[in-house]
């Protein structure tokens, strides 16, 4: 009987979002950054935030991610245990909590989500320390496994991020964030400063690991082909709103937004 009632339980928690904004409005003074943004985000969906520069995408997923104090609006989020919880009610240290261990946050920039004058290892195996592993054999044959799955190897396990290439560290970054089986993952332009060889091996290899662990993702890009490749999900933004949301195939194959047309067709023109 018990087990029937978790196993039901546990399907119900499939059916709900991992993630539920509201009404989210960010201003800065009199300029808005996002505005009336409602969104959902199930577990292993991978969702696209897309728009030309200054649109807002950074706005939104800084506040999604409890990074940025909305001006108004909720953003709730499914917790382990099943409870649905408002962030900015959360304390400080539950939230500093989530965003080290069930939480990933892959910046474009890998110096702001790395620390570079430490090994990389030691990045990978701080992650592991945050949720309470102090055995240090085994911090770092996990560290040195989750570096041979970014494809670095184990020989620069002790080298500093700073004497990597800019697409070795930004596999690091990835790494220290998947290391503790975060259930999702918010990144922002992940492929932005990378030459377009490099981008695309990134790519290939951010996919297999979503796939694989089955993360749910939340993705801002101005490039609608990481889109295309990532996400099942999108949203458009201009100005702050959100101006059109559907599933990627459909909203890249017949947008229905003018502004979302020009998007699709200026770069099916390049
Ligand atoms: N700290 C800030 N202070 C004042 N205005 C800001 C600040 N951050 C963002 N803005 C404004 O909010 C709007 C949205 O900016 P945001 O950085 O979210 O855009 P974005 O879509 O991420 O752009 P990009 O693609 O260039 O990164 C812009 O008008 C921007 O000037
Ligand atoms: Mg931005």
């Amino acid at each position: 009987m018990t087990i029937a009632l978790r196993n039901a339980d546990v399907f119900a928690a499939e059916d709900l979002p991992l993630l539920c904004v509201r009404g989210l409005t960010r201003t800065y003074g009199t300029r808005i950054g996002c505005a009336e943004v409602d969104l959902d985000v199930w577990p292993g969906e991978v969702l696209a935030i897309v728009g030309e520069s200054g649109s807002g995408k950074s706005t939104l997923l800084n506040c999604i991610s409890a990074r940025l104090e909305p001006t108004s609006g909720t953003v709730c989020y499914r917790m382990r245990d099943g409870e649905m919880r408002d962030l900015y009610r959360l304390q400080e240290a539950e939230r500093r909590l989530l965003l080290r261990t069930d939480w990933g946050f892959v910046h474009q920039n890998p110096a702001d989500g790395l620390r570079m004058t430490v090994s990389a290892g030691a990045n990978v195996g701080e992650r592991l320390m945050a949720v309470g592993d102090r055995h240090y054999g085994r911090i770092r044959e996990t560290a040195t496994d989750w570096l041979g799955r970014v494809e670095i190897s184990a020989d620069r396990i002790d080298d500093q991020p700073r004497a990597f290439s800019g697409g070795m560290r930004q596999r690091l970054q990835i790494a220290r964030n998947l290391v503790t089986g975060p259930r999702l993952v918010f990144m922002d332009e992940p492929t932005g400063g990378l030459d377009v060889s490099v981008q695309a091996r990134l790519l290939d290899l951010l996919r297999g690991l979503v796939n694989d662990l089955g993360l749910a993702v939340i993705i801002v890009t101005h490039d609608l082909a990481v889109a295309r490749l990532l996400s099942h999900r999108m949203i458009v933004m201009k100005d702050g709103n959100v101006i059109e949301h559907g599933l990627t195939d459909r909203l890249l194959d017949d947008p229905q937004a003018p502004y979302t047309q020009l998007l699709v067709s200026s770069i099916l023109q390049v």
